[in-house]
């Protein structure tokens, strides 16, 4: 039996010139998810669901429990004092730690405290996000470039999910390890070991509601799912939750796809770069799989701002490959 905290050191012990910084950041982060487990199981009796009264920076209402688990992973990335900055869905600005200790962090943290957020009340399996920056700049205030990074400067990616079961899933880029938690013995114990996603999976995800604002090739691309070809095991199926971090989990254990594109109405999609896309983006990689934008790389978009959207195609390779040759040939970008 391995655990988290044990998991880390020892592959932290391989990297050169480790400090040990990163593992207490990373435990930091598992201790959070513990709190906001806690909450999220009693949330029924606690007096926690339902809406906090108040709307965040995306025009969201926020949920009671988005306002708790954010709450709860800025405290504890403060008090761990690893983590100069948190970018957080729940957050305007840039929540910047400016004490003496913190400002020296290496780390900032980009945070989707509670994912899935319009599942709470029905019991559906929901999540939280993080991916890790190492900073730029170092022991000076905190700076737009330390901030604004792309994927491919991504030090960690992962999620927890708060499913039949609590799991952390995790990269360094060195492949992707899932720890389910106990919680006879409050522990994080690895489950799931260098996690591959298949190269076509049977799985389809996608908010089919919006289909008449789609771009014609994600029009096609879904007809393709449907179509009746025994050879390729096609039709696939459709599964779609309405909580990335739900939707993602199953298609990177069982293989599939999930799309949440740009549509007529929102040419940037719904889902955020920083905190949404850029993490799972990085796990689907190091799971041998593709994220893509419909076009390009997730991973080597440059952010302009903290919040921005994106539209996000991720799961197993051969099947993003196929939906971007069908966004190139029915071009209908409505980005652009
Ligand atoms: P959040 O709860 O953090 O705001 O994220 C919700 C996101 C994502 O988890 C999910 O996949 C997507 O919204 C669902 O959107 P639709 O309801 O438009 O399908
Ligand atoms: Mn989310
Ligand atoms: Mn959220």
């Amino acid at each position: 039996m391995k655990t988290l905290v044990e998991f880390v050191w020892e592959q932290q012990e391989n990297v050169k010139y480790a400090t040990g910084e990163f593992s207490r950041l990373l435990n930091d982060i598992g201790i959070a998810a513990k709190i906001v487990n806690r909450d999220v199981n009693r949330a029924g009796l606690a007096g926690i669901l339902g809406f906090e009264g108040s709307v965040n920076v995306q025009g969201e209402n926020q949920k009671k429990l988005d306002v708790l688990a954010n709450n709860e992973f800025i405290k504890a990335l403060r008090s761990g004092k690893q983590c100069a900055a948190i970018i957080s869905e729940e957050n305007d600005d840039v929540v910047i730690f400016d004490d003496e200790t913190t400002r020296n962090a290496k780390y900032i943290v980009a945070l989707d405290p509670l994912d899935g957020s319009s599942n709470i009340e029905v019991n559906v399996p929901i999540g939280t996000i993080f991916a890790i920056y190492k900073r730029k700049s170092v022991g000076t205030t905190v700076t737009r470039e330390d901030v604004l990074q792309a994927g491919t400067e991504l030090v960690c990616g992962g999620y927890i999910i708060y499913g039949s079961s609590t799991m952390l899933v995790y990269t360094t880029g060195n492949g992707v390890n899932g720890f389910t938690y106990d919680p006879t013995c409050g522990l994080f114990v690895l489950s799931h070991e260098n996690i591959k996603i298949g190269d076509v999976g049977g799985i389809y995800s996608i908010n089919e509601a919006n289909y008449i604002y789609f771009p014609e090739g994600v029009k096609k691309y879904i007809k393709y799912c449907q179509e009746d070809d025994p050879e390729t095991n096609r039709p696939y199926t459709t599964r779609y939750i309405g909580s990335l971090v739900s939707d993602f989990h199953r298609n990177l254990l069982r293989g599939g796809i999930y799309i949440y594109p740009g549509t007529l109405k929102n040419p940037q999609g719904k889902l955020r770069l920083m905190y949404e896309c850029v993490p799972m983006a990085f796990l689907a990689e190091q799971a041998g799989g593709k994220a893509s934008d419909g076009f390009s790389r997730i991973l080597d978009i440059q952010p302009e701002d903290i919040h921005q959207r994106c539209p996000l195609f991720i799961g197993s390779k051969a099947m993003v490959e196929k939906v971007e040759e069908l966004m190139a040939a029915h071009s209908s970008d409505f980005r652009k």
